[in-house]
């Protein structure tokens, strides 16, 4: 059985594919394998679960040979001049001009407050090179950027081409913002689950925690989140970079009118990948009970041999409430879900990514509790189809919230922002280690075929941003902190509210 298999971050979360009606005989074997991978989670470190990973794992790395003049031509203007190393030098001045100034709208998404939260635990201290290096422990690379270039050092091999996509849109970033990211150096962990936990590190007496990079974290842990690497495309699965996905959710949201959308919560994807999500399936309409839901297994290994022909993101909103849920960690699914227009029924999450800080429920999405995932989602869905235009709204605002202020230039402004208030906090000077290598769009882009070239050709930065980088805005202090924590858990809780109610009404009706 293959295990360098990816995690949980389905994008199958999504997959919308009504080709595949399971059968029951298959409900033996899948419950085999659910088993089979929940045991193989117990001992391989985070993120190994996908059903997927064997497949293209060797396309990107070890073709670096494969440089044909046939592969260059089809992408015009990517890469430059793979035989030729001139790229980096193309249209990037170091001190670009910007056409606009700073003004009031250019104040980056309140989400950018949690960055002054994560970088928290080092501001007295600063972070010093023995901090740094006890990162290493768990790190996939180290990225150095020094004098405008980037280098990296790897440790280990991550899941799939995540650090690869990573260190792409590392690479761009620096050609959307060149010659304004500081020298910096910094550790990265591309597993999914945080690894810092925060008791470790309580009270005077106690080592500073290490910074480590990595895509999520949760409240007892101290990794600082960055944008995941499906920000430029996830090649294995065939999710394309961003910018281009939501174009494409965008014109999916149009084909089907809200009104006309199916009225139950909808959810595909692969369940064997966290108990929860297996909690999550026993919600599905049967014979005994319509918890207004319909859910679906997405069968990876088939969508992936058929080359992906019914896992077309933009073909995913035609239900009215599309349900979000965690993986293994925090799901990679949760922007594309987000993205449709139909209001997200969000099962309360253990896990956080960068933007996921910025969405209050009951104005991006609806929360649904972790502990009772049924009779909360007959509720919501109960709820939406009697209140059509509130329901429909806080579908809108969702997506808006993904489209807008989740956009690639605000992905990138939020790493620029994030590296460079982490440099500030360097107390010593960033040196490119022995058997670090520089990365450029070239010896990235050259060596990579099919869609891993596909994705980065349509992710690669052409010219530098006209803009200036959104201006950072200042931390929250801790009242005002609170108060957005203490809102939060005060919607959640109206709703769990109102759902209870709405139980109690049902129970009385039928009494006699
Ligand atoms: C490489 O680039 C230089 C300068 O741009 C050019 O003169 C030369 O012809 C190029 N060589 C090849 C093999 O493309
Ligand atoms: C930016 O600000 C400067 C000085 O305040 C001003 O001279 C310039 O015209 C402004 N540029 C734009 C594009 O608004
Ligand atoms: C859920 O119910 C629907 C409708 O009966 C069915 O088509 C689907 O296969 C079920 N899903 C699962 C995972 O059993
Ligand atoms: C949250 O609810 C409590 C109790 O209902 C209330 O006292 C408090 O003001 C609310 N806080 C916010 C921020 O809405
Ligand atoms: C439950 O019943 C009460 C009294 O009839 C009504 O005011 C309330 O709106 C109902 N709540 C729900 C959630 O249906």
């Amino acid at each position: 059985m293959k295990r360098n298999n990816n995690n949980n971050n389905d994008p199958q979360t999504n997959k919308h594919n009504h080709a595949y009606t399971k059968t029951t005989s298959h409900q033996g074997t899948r419950i085999a394998k659910a088993t089979l991978f929940i045991i193989f989670s117990l001992f391989i470190s985070a993120g190994l679960l996908d059903l997927l990973g064997c497949l293209d794992l060797t396309t990107f790395t070890g073709l670096k040979q494969v440089i044909t003049k046939k592969t260059i031509k089809k992408n015009h203007g990517f890469p430059y001049q793979c035989n030729n190393q001139t790229l980096n030098q193309i249209p990037f001045s170091k001190n670009q001009i910007y056409k606009t100034n700073h003004s009031k709208q250019s104040t980056c998404p309140s989400y950018f407050r949690w960055i002054h939260e994560d970088l928290r635990p080092w501001k007295e201290t600063g972070i010093t090179r023995g901090m740094l290096e006890k990162a290493r422990r768990t790190a996939h690379f180290r990225i150095i950027i020094l004098n405008g270039k980037v280098y990296v050092k790897k440790y280990r091999k991550s899941i799939q081409t995540r650090d690869d996509f990573t260190l792409w849109g590392i690479v761009q970033l620096l050609r959307w913002y060149p010659g304004r990211l500081p020298d910096l150096e910094l550790l990265f962990d591309a597993d999914d689950r945080p690894t810092v936990r925060s008791k470790d590190f309580l009270g005077q007496h106690h080592p500073a925690p290490p910074p480590l990079f990595r895509y999520c974290s949760d409240d007892v842990s101290l990794d600082i989140v960055f944008p995941d690497w499906s920000f430029w495309g996830w090649a294995e699965v065939n999710i394309k970079p961003w910018a281009k996905s939501v174009v494409a959710i965008e014109e999916g949201n149009k084909m089907t009118s809200w009104k006309e959308r199916v009225a139950y919560a909808y959810w595909r994807g692969n369940p064997f990948v966290a108990p929860t999500r297996g909690d999550l399936l026993r919600c599905n309409v049967s014979d005994q009970e319509d918890w207004n839901t319909r859910l679906y297994i997405q069968d990876w290994v088939r969508e992936s041999r058929e080359g992906f022909k019914n896992s077309n993101l933009e073909n995913q909103c035609t239900h009215r409430y599309k349900i979000y849920i965690e993986g293994w960690a925090w799901s990679v699914s949760e922007k594309y879900i987000m993205a449709c227009d139909s209001m997200t029924l969000y099962v309360r999450p253990k896990f956080y990514d960068f933007y996921i800080r910025g969405m209050m429920p009951l104005q991006h999405y609806w929360p649904i509790r972790d502990n009772s995932k049924c009779t909360s989602l007959k509720h919501a869905v109960h709820w939406g189809n009697t209140h059509l235009d509130q329901a429909r709204k806080i579908g809108e605002e969702g997506s808006r919230f993904i489209r807008e202020e989740v956009k690639m230039e605000y992905v990138y402004d939020y790493m620029f922002h994030l590296m460079n208030e982490y440099a500030k906090l360097l107390k010593f000077k960033p040196e490119i280690p022995w058997g670090a290598t520089e990365i450029t769009p070239d010896n990235m882009g050259c060596p990579a075929i099919g869609r891993w070239r596909d994705f980065m050709a349509e992710s690669m930065v052409m010219s530098p941003s006209e803009v200036a980088p959104c201006e950072m805005p200042s931390p929250y202090d801790p009242l005002a902190l609170r108060e957005v924590l203490e809102r939060k858990a005060n919607l959640t809780r109206q709703v769990e509210i109102w759902e209870d109610q709405y139980f109690r009404n049902l129970t009385n009706a039928k009494k006699p």
